[in-house]
């Protein structure tokens, strides 16, 4: 029994719990998601994977399937590849996904993002994917995991094992390798141009830095999670970038201390959720570029209207002067909604922490599903 603890206090490497060392580890995780494949200068990325002469540049659409904190990061992702692939892309839910009427299978890249790489919704939808005729890719942590034989090219996100049942490097690394990804079509289809490729592999290579500078705010995090912590409902907004994020947020919540929490579009407070709102439920926004902060902003003022207190993730250099918890997301372009997650991850884990729950084991979950 005691040689087992120690054996398990030693892989936490001194932390409490494996989630609070993985969002730690999110730097480092980055840097290597990102080492080699970057061609900065170049405006280009090398990601070792091929497609067939003229698949790219006849490319119809980017199907992403995916579950959990991997369909948020394919939110992210699809998001990316209509902005920088200049490619309609669209994410399902994996034990939804249905090829579909009035699409063309070879014309479609159907992209699973999956941090095990064994998910039985996932690989249900792949193998209706292959059957259907589309092309198939994985996103995964996992070397010689069952998805990487069922589909025709894979990207691997390096994020090292993650043990914690939350998903929490894992998402970064993934919007990440799916940032790369849609850099790379984007160059190969001429959707995207050198300058503009340039801009977004900075901010790919800020992000691990930013990430460390979020961390080192965990004291602020922590001290808003004990005096938010016995609310009794949790609400995250975003729009554009921010709502995966925001969705992502509210996840990581309900999973690890079992309050009750939802992520909204932030436009759609107005039609719905706003009858739950009090001065008993926060509301905690993503504040930052790419996440269309002002008008967000508007929204969450609607919320403030009713008593609620609001949390934001705010670009530095900005200023919401209403707010009554303000976080500092150093600028880094389009990757920012991913360093303000940051916030909302710590903020789940103190939540939980004060809570004293089973942070890397909670109740009815299990790290990977192996049944649809
Ligand atoms: C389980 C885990 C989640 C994870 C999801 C998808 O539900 O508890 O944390 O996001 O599976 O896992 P995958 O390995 O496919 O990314």
């Amino acid at each position: 029994e005691t040689v087992t603890w120690e054996a398990d206090a030693a892989e936490k490497g001194g932390y409490e719990h494996y989630m609070r060392k993985e969002i730690h580890e999110q730097p480092s995780a980055l840097r290597q998601t990102l080492a080699g494949r970057l061609d900065v200068d170049g405006g280009d990325v090398d990601l070792d994977v091929s497609f067939p002469p003229g698949f790219l540049a006849d490319l119809e659409e980017i199907r992403i399937v995916a579950c959990g904190t991997s369909y948020y990061a394919g939110r992210y992702a699809a998001q990316l590849f209509e902005e920088l692939a200049g490619v309609r892309a669209t994410v399902e839910i994996a034990s939804e996904y249905e090829f579909g009427a009035g699409r063309t299978p070879d014309r479609t890249l159907v992209v699973a993002v999956t941090q095990s790489g064994e998910t039985a919704d996932t690989l249900g939808a792949i193998r209706r994917a292959n059957a259907a005729g589309a092309r198939t890719f994985a996103v995964t942590n996992t070397l010689g995991s069952t998805v990487t034989r069922e589909v025709d090219g894979t990207a691997f996100i390096r994020a090292g094992p993650e043990i914690g049942v939350a998903a929490t490097k894992t998402f970064a690394s993934q919007v990440a390798t799916l940032a790369m990804l849609a850099v790379a079509v984007g160059r190969d289809r001429g959707a995207l141009s050198a300058a503009d490729a340039r801009s977004v592999l900075k901010d790919l290579q800020g992000l691990p830095g930013a990430v460390q500078q979020v961390l080192d705010e965990e004291n602020q995090v922590r001290e808003a999670a004990r005096e938010y912590q016995d609310s009794e409902a949790f609400f995250f907004v975003g729009r554009a970038l921010g709502v995966p994020v925001a969705l992502e947020g509210a996840l990581k919540l309900k999973e690890i201390s079992y309050d009750h929490a939802e992520g909204f579009a932030a436009g759609e407070l107005k039609h719905g959720p706003l009858a739950l709102v009090t001065p008993d439920t926060p509301v905690l926004a993503v504040l930052t570029e790419g996440a269309r902060a002002d008008e967000t902003m508007n929204n969450v003022t609607e919320a403030q209207t009713r008593g609620a207190p609001a949390l934001g993730c705010v670009s530095a250099g900005e200023e919401y002067d209403t707010l009554d918890v303000s976080f500092d997301v150093p600028d880094v372009g389009i990757v920012e909604p991913l360093a303000a997650n940051v916030y909302l991850q710590l903020f789940a884990y103190h939540v939980a922490n004060e809570k004293g729950r089973a942070i890397d084991k909670p109740r009815n979950l299990a790290k990977s599903v192996t049944v649809e």
